[in-house]
């Protein structure tokens, strides 16, 4: 499928994904936000890939839904189609590692989408924010949900409500990003960590996927099970065999997702 919102580029097992609207700042309409579902979907079902990365501009990430498209809506139009919510879910049904690489602004849906992603690497410009309140709304793709997790409520509550930006350095002190990168070197970073899972089974990486956000969604216990269950599975595999052969013999494993 020919893309004209999103750049798809896939070399040694990385999916890059680029959101390319610079005129909005990558502000997310429904064809790039189609777009993008198409893309991580087929990502994810193809073979050859084993990590993803997500990634803006220098200048934004995505400053956020676009306000142009969403500002004439009503009710009705919004509930019905359900704005959103299928590129939304799409999103969260991929099931490879994927990385935001966030550079620049981050806001209201941008930073939304960021932390759908598995985690993310932010560039010592970044700026997230949710700042919805400030156009008479709220977040709706996940933000009062999944920033509460990340950074605490009082925190995401300071950011919802008065709208104000976090930059890079709260955010990795928050916990909102696992590190901060230069700018510059951004993509460089990003890329290195997302090799780093290639080389690893997609079957493992899965499912730590998996069992990490499962530590969301259940109790201590239920989720400690869950991973014990998972554990005992990847036992079943040949590159579990392939990878403790491996230590043993002093080489890098060769794994084949199988
Ligand atoms: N939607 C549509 N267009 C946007 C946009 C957005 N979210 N953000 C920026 N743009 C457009 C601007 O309108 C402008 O276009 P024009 O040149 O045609 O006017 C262009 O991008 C450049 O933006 P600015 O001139 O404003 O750039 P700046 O550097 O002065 O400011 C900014 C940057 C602080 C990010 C500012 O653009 C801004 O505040 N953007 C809106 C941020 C926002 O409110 N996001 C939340 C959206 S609602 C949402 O996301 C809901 C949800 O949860 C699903």
């Amino acid at each position: 499928m020919a893309y004209e919102t999103i750049i798809v580029e896939i070399e040694d097992h990385v999916c890059t994904i680029k959101l390319n609207r610079p005129d909005a700042l990558n502000a997310l309409n429904s064809q790039l936000l189609k777009e993008l579902a198409s893309a991580l979907t087929d990502a994810d079902r193809n073979d050859k890939v084993r990590a993803i990365v997500l990634t803006g501009s220098q200048k934004a990430f995505a400053a956020g839904a676009d306000i142009k498209e969403m500002s004439e809506k009503s009710f009705v139009e919004m509930y019905l189609t359900d704005f959103f919510g299928s590129e939304h879910e799409a999103v969260q049904k991929v099931r490879k590692p994927i990385i935001a690489a966030v550079a620049g602004y981050a806001l209201g849906g941008g930073c939304e989408l960021a932390m759908m992603c598995d985690f993310i690497i932010a560039g010592d410009n970044a700026k997230f924010g949710q700042p919805e309140i400030n156009l008479g709304v709220i977040a709706g793709i996940g933000g009062t949900q999944r920033l509460t997790r990340f950074v605490g409520k009082s925190k995401s509550m300071d950011m919802h409500l008065t709208g104000r930006f976090m930059d890079a350095e709260e955010a990795e002190r928050s916990g909102l990003v696992s590190r901060v990168v230069p700018a510059k070197s951004l993509m460089e970073e990003a890329m290195n960590a997302a090799g780093k899972i290639a080389e690893k089974s997609t079957l493992s990486t899965m499912a730590a996927k998996e069992a990490v956000n499962r530590a969301y969604e259940t109790t201590l216990a239920e989720g400690i099970l869950f991973e014990k269950r998972l554990f005992h599975s990847l036992f079943s595999t040949e590159d579990q065999k392939e990878g403790m052969a491996a230590f043993q013999e002093k080489r890098t494993a060769q794994f084949r997702d199988k």
